[in-house]
């Protein structure tokens, strides 16, 4: 196990810079490319079982509830199986009805937080059927799960989660793939997804080129005492753990809304003392997205955009940060990577203690 630095400041950066080869190791041997499907031995579900699965119910805590709302949506829309995700720390508390038709997901790096170890417990206490998407091998939840998907991330130091919940974006990928395979996905559209995952490594790095510019953005939103994220559909789920990255090491206050929700109420909080981070994909909601980035702007509204090559936003945006085209369904896993190193970069300026941050532990591993 290496648990040293290395050349980086921070085993956060560190971990950020480990995502290509850690997304390289979770898909060796899933890639299924003569059924154009994911291959998943651990699953313990044979192709009957799996088809019989009517909805699929995501938990987790934190960050990894964000990344099960990733995985929820990905799954609905490449297999067409309703899903859904929710804290395991609500679930576990409000008496949920189990239903022997769903699939449950348990979801965790380190396969320890009482919270999802309790959902999963109750889930099996009332007969349902729940696997386990997590990172630790031989952990409590992957113990407890009837089978699953290991994350191959590698061991993961710094408080603040990366590479592990990229992972899990990966993972929920894979089974939505694998899902969608046994159903109505089609081998072409089975095999883009496949190319689209075996991309992911590569244009990480590419990501990564784009750090000096995310170092100029954080140093003009780390004045600020409060920021928006806003992203819509796919791009929620991103807002989110930006949002909660950022809290997390930088202790400034985010919160993250639907773009699609600010003319509800958000908006009217929208001044030049409150920046918005926005996450823009070059997808068939755009020019929803880019009518939002005008009523901010024309509220005098600080921006930094998050999109794809080839968007133009004008002069709409102070920072702007362009990530690799993937496949639609599979753009969130990109589109998080520079909120990683904005919440970083914006700690470093701010010299916060990064890799422990106040009042967190690595797992919350207590009621
Ligand atoms: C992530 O940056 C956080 N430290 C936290 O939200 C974490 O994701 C959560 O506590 C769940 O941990 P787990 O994945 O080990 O279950």
């Amino acid at each position: 196990v290496d648990f040293d630095q290395g050349d980086h400041d921070h085993f956060m950066v560190k971990e950020i810079h480990e995502q290509p080869e850690a997304v390289r190791r979770c898909l060796r041997g899933r890639l299924d490319e003569r059924f154009h499907t994911a291959h998943l031995g651990g699953l313990e579900l044979d192709a009957r079982e799996m088809r019989a699965i009517r909805r699929v119910k995501i938990l987790g805590c934190g960050s990894a509830y964000y990344a099960g709302q990733l995985g929820a949506q990905l799954i609905e829309e490449v297999a067409r199986i309703p899903a859904d995700a929710e804290p395991a720390s609500e679930f576990r508390y409000r008496n949920p009805v189990i239903d022997p038709e769903t699939l449950y997901v348990a979801v965790s790096q380190s396969g320890e937080t009482y919270d999802t170890l309790a959902a999963v417990q109750e889930i099996k206490r009332k007969g349902g059927r729940v696997i386990g998407l997590v990172n630790v091998v031989g952990s409590t939840i992957a113990r407890e799960c009837c089978g699953g998907i290991y994350l191959h991330a590698g061991p993961e130091v710094a408080v603040a989660s990366t590479k592990a919940l990229t992972n899990m974006s990966v993972g929920f990928a894979l089974l939505g793939i694998h899902l969608g395979r046994i159903r109505d996905l089609s081998p072409a559209n089975g095999q883009r997804l496949l190319d689209g995952l075996a991309a992911l490594p590569a244009q990480i790095e590419e990501v990564f080129e784009s750090r000096p510019k995310i170092a100029d953005a954080a140093g003009w939103l780390a004045t600020a005492s409060s920021l928006f994220f806003v992203g819509r559909v796919r791009g929620f789920p991103v807002a989110r753990e930006g949002a909660q990255k950022l809290k997390e090491v930088s202790y400034l206050h985010a919160e993250a809304y639907q773009t699609s929700e600010l003319k509800h109420g958000p908006l009217a909080l929208i001044s030049p003392e409150l920046p918005t981070v926005a996450i823009v994909p070059d997808d068939e909601l755009l020019d929803r997205n880019l009518t939002a980035l005008h009523e901010i702007g024309a509220r005098s509204g600080p921006l930094m955009v998050i999109t794809h090559q080839g968007v133009d936003v004008g002069e709409l945006a102070t920072s702007v940060i362009e990530v690799p085209r993937n496949e639609p369904e599979l753009d969130p896993i990109l589109l998080t990577i520079p909120l990683q190193l904005l919440a970083y970069e914006v700690s470093v300026q701010l010299g916060r203690d990064i890799d422990k941050p106040r009042n967190l532990a690595k797992s919350v591993t207590v009621e």
